[in-house]
């Protein structure tokens, strides 16, 4: 990082991929290498991704610290920056500072099952835990991924999604809701809370990591509280508005807590210290 704890690195778009509608990921490089070499993040930080004369938005790293030499972000179309960010080519370049936010804690994880809960475009920041579990794999024991999106155009990374269903060390189960099934739909029909306490996930020796739509976290929560997960051993992340990302704006402050500096990553046991909206 430079000197300027708010000036962006350079980095160019090495790929863009089209994940679903108004849905892309950028494969992003360093400009400068010797700021490539020295960048180190963990699962479950986030950057500012800068688009020059439009402006910032956060995004989590999308991509697993064990890959190194690029980072890659996921970003849904919603307004001013992601319409910027959504405009650019392979081989434009943009701005990203970062890491910033707390971790997910894998190392504590050890030799414990994993359980993944994802909803929409929420799967990017499980997608860099996810990829850092499966680089580890022999760290953890079983793996359950259970993805859910309104239809089937809305799932993203449909080509990792064919490649994890292919693996024999996870298990992932793919859902729609009902009506977004196309004729060739093989996986699950049901909104995410539905269909995990049909599959009924053991809570023995497992750590849940849910991130998705307020909605399906609401609702998921005591599906995970019926089937006996400890408020300690389930985690989220939260995605609150944020303007300098470390801790010296207060924009994304919530009850005691600075979102950017003591999150995005919580265990729904300091959820439940929050204000009531939380
Ligand atoms: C830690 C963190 C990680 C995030 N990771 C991702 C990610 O990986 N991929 C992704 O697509 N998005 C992510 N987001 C949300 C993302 O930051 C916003 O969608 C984005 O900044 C919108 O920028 P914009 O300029 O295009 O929209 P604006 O023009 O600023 O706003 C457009 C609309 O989106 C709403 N909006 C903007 N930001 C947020 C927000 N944080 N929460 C809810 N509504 C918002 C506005 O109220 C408005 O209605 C993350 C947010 C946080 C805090
Ligand atoms: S975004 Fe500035 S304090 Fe959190």
């Amino acid at each position: 990082m430079t000197d300027n704890i708010y000036m962006p690195f350079p980095m160019k778009i090495e790929k863009v991929i089209f994940e679903a509608p108004g849905v892309k990921t950028f494969r992003l490089k360093f400009m400068n290498e010797d700021d490539g070499n020295k960048f180190n993040f963990k699962a479950g930080q986030f950057g500012e991704y800068s688009v020059y004369g439009a402006g910032e938005s956060t995004f989590c790293i999308a991509s697993s610290p064990t890959r190194k030499g690029y980072i890659e972000c996921t970003f849904r179309q919603t307004g001013k920056v992601t319409n910027a960010l959504s405009d650019c080519e392979e081989g434009s370049v943009i701005g990203f500072r970062g890491p910033y936010g707390n971790i997910f804690p894998i190392d504590e994880w050890k030799d414990r099952n994993l359980l993944f809960i994802a909803g929409g475009i929420a799967l990017p920041p499980m997608r860099c835990v996810i990829w850092n579990v499966l680089d580890l794999r022999e760290n953890f024991r079983d793996v359950t991924i259970i993805y859910g999106a309104r239809s089937v155009k809305d799932l993203v990374y449909k080509h990792e999604l064919e490649e994890w269903k292919e693996r024999r060390d996870i298990q992932l189960i793919t859902t729609v809701d009902p009506g977004g099934e196309s004729p060739d739909w093989k996986g699950e029909i049901g909104f995410v809370p539905t269909i995990v306490e049909k599959i009924a996930p053991s809570s023995k020796d497992t750590i849940a990591i849910v991130c998705g739509p307020p909605v399906m976290i609401k609702y998921t929560f005591p599906v995970l509280a019926r089937l006996g997960f400890a408020d300690d051993d389930i985690y989220t992340t939260l995605e609150n508005r944020m303007k300098c990302g470390f801790g010296k704006c207060g924009r994304c402050n919530v009850g005691k807590y600075y979102v950017c500096k003591d999150g995005p990553v919580f265990t729904l046991a300091q959820l439940k210290d929050l204000p009531d909206e939380y």
